[in-house]
């Protein structure tokens, strides 16, 4: 059976109001891949009713980037949510999202202006702000988030922790292609040789890995190799850095709490990925 698609916000509300059992919300902009389906089968294992909602957030993408372009497939996305035993499927309009005369944001300070906040600088108050209107909408219990977007998850348990929210992230594991590529909706762009080039971001977290075990400790020696990687196959790098992986706070010496985080442009493609160094 189809999950309900429910397009207005009140609806939305007046549903998840009276719900007296254990709701699990899944927030995505769609174009649905494993990468967001295990974040549903996450949801479906621990929750009673699960609601995933599919909107792409126009105030998180800069003028310069995709939005127009951000690949939709509505009709699929529905499909796969009603194999997996989706309840409901919030998907509403940016009009009444953003109504005319719209004028509030929530701006998370610190957390939100490293690594994807430097080169993407609005962004995060983008994915702030609809998040925080999300889940004043579906009032969740557990919201399943990807750690494919690790600072996503960071800047959202800080919004949600200090604007006194009750819902819990479940953060899910990064779900990859067979050679290793994190699933993204944006690797649709990549054709021919740029998939391939587009290995080297998973290449630079095993090379970290293999030399974390030969006894390397130190960021300053890995950066200039992992930069090698990149440069050469054709990645143009936006930032190669080693942080805490609580609070992002950058690391030179490198233990088991370290995480690596990449932003690499493959020809027009900007794609991220970030793991433990240790395995
Ligand atoms: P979107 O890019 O559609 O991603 C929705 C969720 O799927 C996010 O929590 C993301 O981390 C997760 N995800 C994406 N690729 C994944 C992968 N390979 N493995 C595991 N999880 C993956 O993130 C957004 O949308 C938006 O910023 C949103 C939170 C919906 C706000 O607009």
């Amino acid at each position: 059976m189809l999950p309900s698609v429910i397009n207005s916000v009140l609806e939305m509300q007046c549903l998840t109001r009276k719900a007296d059992t254990i709701l699990g919300f899944v927030p995505t902009m769609g174009f649905l891949h494993k990468g967001h389906l295990s974040l549903v089968e996450m949801a479906k294992k621990q929750c009673d009713i699960v609601i995933v909602s599919i909107f792409v957030n126009p105030s998180q993408f800069a003028p310069t980037e995709d939005l127009d372009n951000y690949p939709r497939d509505f009709d699929r996305d529905l499909k796969l949510l009603a194999e997996l035993g989706v309840d409901y499927v919030f998907f509403p309009q940016t009009i009444e999202m953003y109504p005319p005369g719209y004028s509030t944001w929530v701006t998370v300070e610190g957390v939100s202006e490293v690594l994807c906040g430097k080169s993407r600088p609005e962004h995060f108050k983008g994915v702030s702000t609809i998040v925080c209107k999300l889940v004043n909408i579906v009032n969740p219990n557990y919201m399943y988030m990807g750690e494919k977007d690790f600072q996503q998850i960071a800047v959202l348990k800080r919004m949600l922790l200090d604007l006194n929210l009750e819902t819990v992230i479940v953060p899910c594991p990064i779900i990859r292609e067979d050679d290793g590529l994190a699933m993204s909706s944006r690797n649709k762009y990549l054709v021919d040789q740029q998939r391939e080039d587009a290995l080297c971001l998973y290449r630079s977290i095993q090379h970290t890995r293999t030399r974390y075990q030969q006894g390397c400790r130190t960021a300053d020696e890995l950066l200039p190799e992992i930069e090698q990687i990149i440069t050469e196959n054709n990645g143009k790098i936006d930032y190669i850095e080693f942080r805490t992986a609580d609070d992002l706070k950058p690391v030179d010496q490198l233990d088991k709490n370290t995480r690596l985080f990449l932003a690499v442009q493959i020809g027009n493609t900007r794609l991220i990925d970030n793991a433990f160094i240790t395995i």
